[in-house]
This record gives structure tokens, C-alpha cells and sequence, in this order.
């Protein structure tokens, strides 16, 4: 199965990589390169970051191409979204059991006791009111006390002293039920961070998959082939064999610190970070440190999209029945800010007719698997049949030029969202007297001519 290592090569062969070899601070440098490096598309290595003595790699999974060369797809040009999310669903359909290795390169060094020192991982502190350097790319395995399978997700971990970190664990997180289950039977949590592992990993990590899998097996499915694990040092549970570093931790219930750090959305948000200690550091040789662009970063929102895979066809789904009327949906991170919570495009049939009031409200009040709508959609755009649902910039035209008057803007203030205010509706549907002042502009027979045919030689 592709390793990291293999990603990154992959990235550097397609000439999509960028080497920084001068020295580089971890505290905002660091990031602010990183974020350029994804504005241009590029994987970028820090060969020589100040005080740590690892290297540190990011802007790798940034997109669905990305996606496709992290899985060992000898062709990435052309996957989208939708053949990732397709695959997501095999995976979990048709999972493929981990491995057990006793080779394991995870393994080649093994820091215990006085010599764990989280100073020398390269971590970035990325914004200014951040609580302290993050590792953003930290895949967590724990256990599930229930059924004693191995869980894993993406968790934001602080720093916050040689050998001990604070995880940040959010409130639709597994991982946070485990926490309360071990506390209240007065058990520690035991969880494993591996940072730098197999991209089949970081995706089923991102994804919300049934209790009674584990995501390592997730992983496997993805790939095909089992995802090699071995036996951690301290930990009674496995992790990757191929990660670059591994942490094991103990969270011992008994300290709490409030983790600020930048969001999807491009805001800082809080978490409850769970005060746990390093009890082993183990690495490869040479390792590269995996770190994510944290707030609304191109890698940071692809991996935290695949958590809302399931939302199309669950609304598609549900809208067959109740409303007909509605021919294609469309949910996404609407730019600039690609943050969650996201956008929700739906798109009428020629000539039918609909209350946008209606129907957005019942969107808004709907729960599709583990999500209830208003929670994890912002806004939701009515569109007539002559717009493009996959063209932002249709959809931009379609506002800009369709939802003029107050009565197109619907805001829904009583839904049951904690904390936060209220959620809109944008009706850009033309009312038929409108419906020749409001056309768009069109070339009959455009799309069959073709200036390269036209250019000589
Ligand atoms: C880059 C990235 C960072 C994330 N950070 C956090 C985090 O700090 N805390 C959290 O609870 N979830 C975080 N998530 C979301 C979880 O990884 C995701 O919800 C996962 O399914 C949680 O697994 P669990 O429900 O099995 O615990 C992050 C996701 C990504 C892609």
C-alpha cells in the first residue's frame, strides 16, 4: 500500500514539489509558506526547520488529483470529488483487514522516558491567537470500549511540554464518547498519534464509518491491500508500520485546557483539549513530519470534506419522495473560505413549480445519517435548469443577477442550532413573466466549434 513517502515522490515526479532548504521558524513562518505553496498547488519540504531536527512536509492531499496519486492511481487528471466519494463507500463496503508486521520502520528509532522530547518534532504554531504549536496531520487510534475495535480519526493535538500534549476532541467525535466511557469506569484512555501515514489512512481517518469497523481496515479497502500495523511499545493496540513518527500517550482524565486554533471556516475556534502524556516517541529513519495547513487550507478542508460524502446521496435520497420537483443537489465548501459549514445547491426541473420557502426549511430541518442539515449547511441556493450545479461561477451569476429583490433572501432563525444564529435560502428561480428579461446569454451551437480547429498550422 502507498506510503507517505510514496505520495510525496509521486508529487515531486509530477514536478508539483517544492524544496525549501533555507531555515524556516515553525512559529507563523512555516505557515505562511505552506499557504502559498497551496495557493500555487504545490507540496511543499521543509528541509531545515529552526530548533527541530526533522524535516517537515504539507499541502499534499489538497485535492481530488491528490487524492487519486495518494492511492497509486497511475492516472489523476479527471478525479473528482464524486470518484473519491465512490471509493470512500467501497471501502467501507468491502473493507480489507490490517496486517500484523514485526518489521516495521515506524519502529527504526524508539525515544522512551527522559529521551521524549516533543521539541524536536517540527511543529507549526500558525495563527496569531493560537493556543501553541498543533500537529494537524496526527491520525489517532484508540479503542473503542464497547466493542474493542481500534477507531481512528484526524485529532489537532497541542503541545504542551516535552512529553505532553493536549487532543483536541471535538463534540461529534467517536473518540469523545470513548473518553467519557474509560473516565466514568475510572479506566486512562490509551491513544496511539502517528503522524506521516499511508493517505489510504488520513482519508478513512476523515470519514465517519459504522462502530463496528475499524478504519484501519478502511484503509485497506481503499487501497486494496492490507494496511501493515504492528504492535506499539506501550499501547495495547497496533499502529501503522509505515508512519513516520508515532506518539503513544495516555490521557489520564485528569486536566482539561481549552484549544484555540483556525478553523475551516477561516475563524478560530476552541475544543476541549484532553490532557495526555508521551509515554514513547518511535520514528523512521530520516523522517518526514506531516503537517496540515490548519483553517480553511486546501489539504485541511479536501480531508475534512470527506466527512460530508454521505450528505448527497442521503439528501438525494430523501428529496426523491418529499420533493420531486428537485432534479440535481450539489453540497460543497463554498470559496473563498472552502469552510464548513458548507453550501447546499439544489436545482428544479424545467417548469416546475416549488415553494423555495418550503422546501429550504424542510432541507434545514432534515437529518441525513449522522448529520442533522441545518448543522453542517449554511446556505442553500434554489437554481432554475439553465445553471450549471458544478459551476461556482454560474452559481455567482445566478445570485448576482436572480435574487435581486429582499423576497429571494429567506432566513430561517428558529432551527435548533446552539450558539449560532440563523441559516439562509437564496431563490434564484425566475418567475415566468421574468423568464425572458432574466435569460442568459447563449451561442447556438457553441459548443461544437472549436478555435484550435480554426487556427492554421
Ligand atoms: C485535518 C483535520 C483535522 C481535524 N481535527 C479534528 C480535531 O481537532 N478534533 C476532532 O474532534 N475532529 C477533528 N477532525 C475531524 C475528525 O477527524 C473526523 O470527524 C473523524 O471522523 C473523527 O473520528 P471519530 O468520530 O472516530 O473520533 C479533523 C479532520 C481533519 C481532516
Amino acid at each position: 500500500m502507498p506510503d507517505l513517502r510514496y505520495l510525496v515522490k509521486a508529487i515531486d515526479d509530477a514536478g508539483e514539489l517544492l524544496r525549501i532548504k533555507r531555515p524556516v521558524d515553525p512559529r507563523f513562518e512555516l505557515p505562511a509558506l505552506l499557504k502559498q505553496a497551496e495557493a500555487r498547488r504545490k507540496g511543499v519540504l521543509f528541509e531545515d526547520v529552526k530548533g527541530a531536527a526533522f524535516a517537515a512536509v504539507g499541502a499534499l492531499l489538497t485535492s481530488p488529483p491528490r487524492f487519486a496519486m495518494g492511492l497509486g492511481l497511475t492516472d489523476s487528471t479527471g478525479y473528482s470529488a464524486h470518484d473519491h466519494r465512490d471509493a470512500v463507500f467501497a471501502a467501507i463496503a468491502n473493507p480489507v483487514q490490517a496486517a500484523l508486521v514485526t518489521q516495521a520502520p515506524c519502529k527504526d528509532v524508539v525515544m522512551q522516558g527522559e529521551a521524549v522530547d516533543l521539541g524536536l518534532l517540527p511543529v507549526p504554531t500558525f495563527f496569531a491567537e493560537d493556543s501553541g504549536p498543533f500537529l494537524t496531520a496526527a491520525v489517532g487510534i484508540s479503542r473503542n470500549p464497547d466493542n474493542n475495535i481500534l477507531n481512528v480519526g484526524i485529532y489537532r493535538v497541542l503541545i504542551t511540554g516535552k512529553n505532553q500534549v493536549a487532543v483536541s476532541v471535538g463534540p461529534s467525535s467517536d473518540l469523545l464518547q470513548f473518553l467519557a466511557a474509560d473516565k466514568a469506569a475510572g479506566r486512562t484512555t490509551q491513544i496511539a498519534l502517528a503522524i506521516g501515514v499511508n493517505p489510504e489512512l488520513l482519508m478513512a481517518a476523515s470519514a465517519k464509518v459504522p462502530p463496528e469497523l475499524s478504519e484501519l481496515d478502511v484503509a485497506g479497502g481503499l487501497s486494496g491491500e492490507s494496511l501493515k500495523v504492528t504492535q506499539a511499545e506501550t499501547l495495547d493496540m497496533v499502529v501503522p508500520a509505515d508512519a513516520e513518527f508515532v506518539l503513544e500517550v495516555e490521557i489520564d482524565h485528569q486536566q482539561y485546557v481549552p484549544n484555540t486554533m483556525g478553523e475551516f471556516g477561516d475563524l478560530y475556534g476552541t475544543q476541549n483539549g484532553h490532557i495526555g502524556t508521551v509515554r514513547v516517541i518511535t520514528h523512521r529513519r530520516d523522517p518526514m513530519f506531516h503537517t496540515i495547513m490548519a483553517g480553511a487550507g486546501r489539504e485541511h478542508n479536501s480531508l475534512g470534506f470527506i466527512i460530508l460524502y454521505d450528505i448527497e446521496p442521503g439528501l438525494k435520497q430523501a428529496l426523491s419522495k418529499a420533493f420531486p420537483q428537485v432534479s440535481d443537489l450539489r453540497a460543497c465548501f463554498a470559496p473563498p473560505t472552502m469552510g464548513m459549514p458548507g453550501e447546499l445547491y439544489l436545482q428544479i426541473k424545467q417548469g416546475s413549480t416549488i415553494s423555495v420557502s418550503e422546501l429550504a426549511r424542510r432541507v434545514f430541518e432534515m437529518r441525513v445519517g449522522r448529520w442533522d442539515i441545518c448543522r453542517v449547511i449554511r446556505k442553500i441556493v434554489v437554481l432554475d435548469a439553465d445553471i450549471d450545479i458544478n459551476s461556482n461561477n454560474d452559481i455567482t451569476w445566478a445570485i448576482n443577477n436572480r435574487a435581486l429583490t429582499a423576497n429571494h433572501h429567506l432566513f430561517f432563525e428558529d432551527l435548533p442550532l446552539p450558539g449560532v444564529g440563523m441559516r439562509m435560502a437564496i431563490d434564484t428561480t425566475v418567475a415566468a413573466e421574468d423568464r425572458e428579461r432574466l435569460q442568459r446569454l447563449v451561442i447556438p451551437g457553441s459548443e461544437a466549434i472549436k478555435l484550435e480547429d480554426y487556427l492554421d498550422d
